[in-house]
């Protein structure tokens, strides 16, 4: 049951002089291991404002934010890069794959950037579009995918480091219902089979009741969050450990 993010008194404020925007008026959040949590609320509440602060993504006004009880503003640039690299998983609309690139380099990417050897970084990539039911497509330009399909690449970007969190930033908006659910169920089988901690902002009650938690927020503050069920957390840990410990079996065995 560790807290994997603790977020306290967090203020966003956008803009200068007139056109000054809180957009976060002092959010308190911990979000616990193994976790699968939807933020929900009105369009323009400050569910993205969120996301993109407990994402490292973006810094607060003021308040702090500690991944694994580590104050984020301590780190430098690069060992914040590092942490986001190796830790963090984006399933984010906004963030565009390279359209020229091929679907394959465009999965491979974090994994460069973590320095993985080429050899290495394919078969993970491959590994990774295989869950996403995509290998087929491996070859082909990122531009010339459907949006559901486009929307799985960036599944497959997202789980190819194994991340101990994913960030969803409506990960089934602007997808019909049956890739939606698709999308939906790849996400929830990470968090349930793998460990994987969820954060979900949604429009959708339907997936923000598939999650554990759900923390609902209003002009910037947060009006609801319901409790952490701390023993699925605690199972959540365990799966993580195992399968760490199977991952670490498996390099073993490579490196033989
Ligand atoms: N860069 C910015 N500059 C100025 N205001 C901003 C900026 N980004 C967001 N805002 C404002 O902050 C508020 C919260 O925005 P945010 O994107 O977090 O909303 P949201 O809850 O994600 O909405 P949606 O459901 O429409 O995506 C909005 O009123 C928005 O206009
Ligand atoms: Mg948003």
């Amino acid at each position: 049951m560790e807290k994997v993010i603790e977020a306290k008194n967090l203020k966003k404020v956008y803009g200068k002089k007139s056109a000054v925007f809180t957009a976060l008026k002092g959010v308190d959040l911990d979000i616990y291991e193994g976790e699968s949590v939807a933020i929900v609320g009105k369009s323009g509440s400050g569910k993205s404002t969120l996301m993109h602060l407990l994402a490292l993504l973006d810094t607060p006004t003021s308040g702090t934010i500690k991944i694994d009880g580590e104050e984020s503003t301590k780190l430098s640039k690069k060992e914040l890069n590092k942490l986001r690299n190796s830790r963090f998983g984006f399933v984010f609309q906004q963030f565009f794959m390279n359209p020229k690139d091929t679907v394959l380099n465009n999965v491979v990417l974090p994994l460069k950037i973590a320095g993985i050897s080429r050899k290495k970084r394919k078969q993970l990539a491959m590994d990774a579009l295989k869950i996403v039911d995509l290998e087929s497509k491996a070859k082909n330009k990122a531009t010339d995918l459907s949006g559901g399909q486009k929307q799985r690449v960036c599944i497959a970007r997202a789980i190819v480091n194994n991340p101990k969190i994913i960030f969803a930033d409506e990960p089934t908006g602007n997808l019909d219902s049956a890739t939606g659910d698709k999308i939906t169920d790849l996400l929830f089988d990470l968090n349930k089979k793998q460990g994987v901690t969820l954060i979900v902002v949604t429009h959708d009650e339907d997936l923000a009741k598939l999650c554990q938690r759900i923390v609902r927020i209003s002009d910037g503050k947060i009006i609801a969050d319901n409790s952490v069920r701390k023993d699925t957390a605690k199972k959540a840990s365990e799966r993580r450990e195992k399968e760490a410990a199977r991952v670490k079996k498996a390099n073993e065995k490579e490196a033989k």
